[in-house]
């Protein structure tokens, strides 16, 4: 279970002054659940992906992984337990070509309990059916995050697509920041 509490995110600008790219976030997202982050272009949506995927550590707040209190982590056990715990599959789906996409995918099945093998299957199956990538893809990765959760994974994605998102059962709106709806 995922629990973000007062989180906020800013940049400095100028002198004591902060642009404030999230601000007072509060969100749980339950094991196995399958949100969608929408909103407008710099409502903050990457910059959330990116804090719970632990690649951006400059915020305040809360964040709860399960029992792991993220907030308070050394930048080494954070690692550890991103390793353990997360994979990212980046925007777009152009990074298919090299190993990362299919390095993202399997990480987070590797501790699921499935086999190498089982591994193999179920991310490779999917990733040979793209042969050249163009617009069938973003709906073979979606089917692919359906199986996942489907067995249990947890899916968070940013999508401008409402198409994407019904592949979701709850959306969170963020505006300039802001949670509006969730
Ligand atoms: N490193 C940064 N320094 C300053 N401002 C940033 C930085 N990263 C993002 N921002 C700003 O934060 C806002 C939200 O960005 P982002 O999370 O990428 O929004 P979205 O993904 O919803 O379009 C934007 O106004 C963006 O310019
Ligand atoms: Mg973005």
């Amino acid at each position: 279970m995922i629990r973000l509490r007062n989180l906020e995110r800013s940049y400095p600008l100028g002198k004591e002054k902060f642009f404030y790219v999230l601000r007072d976030i509060n969100v749980d997202i339950q094991q196995g659940e399958f949100v969608s982050v929408m909103g407008p272009s710099g409502a903050g949506k990457s910059t959330l992906l990116h804090i719970l995927g632990m690649h951006d550590h400059g915020w305040k707040g809360e964040f709860f992984l399960d029992e792991a209190a993220v907030h308070h982590l050394k930048p080494k056990e954070r690692a550890t337990l991103r390793n353990e715990q997360i994979g990212f599959v980046f925007q777009q789906y152009h990074l298919l070509d090299d190993l990362t996409v299919y390095e993202n995918l399997d990480i987070p099945l590797s501790y699921r309990r499935y086999s190498k093998n089982e591994r193999a299957a179920l991310v490779g199956d999917t990733l040979d059916r793209f042969g050249n990538l163009h617009s069938s893809q973003g709906e073979e990765i979606m089917e692919l995050f359906r199986k996942l959760n489907d067995e249990g994974m947890t899916i968070i994605q940013v999508t401008h697509s409402e198409k994407n998102a019904s592949y979701g059962k709850r959306v969170i709106q963020l505006r300039d920041g802001w949670i509006v709806n969730q």
